[in-house]
């Protein structure tokens, strides 16, 4: 475990850092000719966290890090989104748990005069480093919150909990004495965990699920939304939708992000599109024309068949598809073992959706949809 000692050292010794890289042992040695072994080691390490760090948290070269740090900290992407939706109704917020600073510092940057807490001492000292702004070293359950404008809780997530156990809970996120709240919680949190009145906003950055964020009711604006980032295109379940028509597959499927899924606006996206769903408890989408949204995949339909290993694998061959990416919905079975059976020789690269139609196991074969055939753009 890096302490803020080293950590300290190594802020000291810009030459060092520039000079760490990860891995190469002809480096080490040179640099060991220099500097104490231990702070060699300290610097590989952290040239390491940072070079993971890069694809995801934004001048990942310049931060401090420590391992369990970034592991926890939210992406760049994610924090400069809830970053800018506070910035719309807040100057000034608290960041309990700030960790080592990622949400910390896209709040400051976007404007929000913000102050970050995290009992843990080392994270605390990274924040401050990470963000330049105040840092205190507390037990949340210790700050005094009396003439706070708004707070920004991300709770440690207890190991393997994905439905929203966290250190501070949930319970007591919630019942904070203050009327702006947002709280970063897992994307599976179980949603009777929410109280009456705050929004659920889930959060997916490409085809990744990455978080649901809690609004506070003086923050809410729907009750659930579904924001795919980077572009930050946002869609709410209305509870007036009427539910998707059910029809047979079409042309083209949509493969909604799970955002759209998690957050329940399927039918509000097949509105949208002027799409069908294909089985009342499936979440593909159908629609009669090439459709560019970031809320989902489109994918042009070449076969629709009941599902089968014979007919499948001769689909495929007529197709002259040679590599394919299996997408299982609603259907239960080895997709490895199906794999090694259907025996591909082709040249073409397919996606095949393994789900239901009328209740009946169904297969379709789709190509992507390339920019050019797209006629009609989602708003
Ligand atoms: C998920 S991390 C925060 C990550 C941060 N939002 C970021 O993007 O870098 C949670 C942090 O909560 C801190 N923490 C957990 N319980 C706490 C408590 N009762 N008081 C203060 N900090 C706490 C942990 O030390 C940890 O740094």
């Amino acid at each position: 475990m890096v302490t803020v000692l080293t950590l300290r050292q190594l802020a000291a010794e810009p030459e060092l850092l520039a000079a760490a890289v990860p891995g190469d042992l002809r480096v080490v040695t040179s640099l060991r000719e220099q500097w104490p072994a231990s702070l060699v080691a300290a610097a590989t390490s952290l040239a390491e966290l940072r070079a993971r760090a890069s694809s995801r948290l934004r001048d990942a070269s310049s931060m401090m890090l420590t391992a369990v740090g970034l592991e926890q900290a939210t992406s760049s992407v994610v924090a400069l989104h809830r970053a800018r939706r506070v910035a719309a109704s807040a100057s000034s917020i608290v960041d309990l748990c700030c960790g080592i600073g990622s949400d910390l510092r896209e709040l400051s940057a976007a404007g929000v005069r913000a102050i970050g807490v995290d009992r843990d001492e080392t994270h605390a000292w990274c924040a401050r480093y990470n963000s330049g702004v105040p840092v205190a070293v507390a037990d949340v359950r210790d700050v005094r919150l009396a003439s706070v404008e708004a707070v920004y809780v991300d709770p440690a997530r207890r190991s393997g909990d994905r439905r929203g156990g966290s250190e501070p809970p949930l319970s007591w996120c919630q019942a904070l004495p203050v009327a702006q709240v947002a709280v970063k919680a897992a994307p599976g949190l179980d949603m009777a965990l929410v109280a009456a009145g705050w929004e659920v906003e889930f959060v997916a950055e490409g085809r990744d699920l990455k978080e649901a964020c809690l609004w506070s009711p003086a923050w809410a604006t729907a009750g659930r939304r579904a924001t795919v980032l980077p572009a930050g295109d946002s869609l709410v379940a209305d509870p007036s939708t009427p539910p998707a028509p059910i029809r047979p597959p079409g042309p083209y499927v949509v493969d909604p992000s799970p955002a759209v899924t998690r957050a329940g606006a399927v039918a509000d996206l097949a509105a949208m599109l002027d799409g069908w769903q294909i089985d009342k408890q499936i979440a593909f989408l159908c629609t009669d024309s090439p459709v560019s949204t970031p809320f989902g995949r489109t994918l042009e339909v070449a076969a629709s068949l009941p599902f089968g290993v014979k007919q499948l694998t001769a689909e495929l061959r007529r197709l002259d598809v040679g590599a394919v990416d299996f997408r299982r919905r609603g259907l239960a079975g080895d997709v490895e073992d199906l794999r090694r059976r259907v025996k591909l020789t082709g040249s073409r690269q397919a996606v095949v959706l393994l789900t239901r139609v009328d209740d009946k196991p169904w297969t379709l074969v789709c190509f992507p949809i390339t920019p050019s055939t797209v006629t009609f753009e989602a708003e």
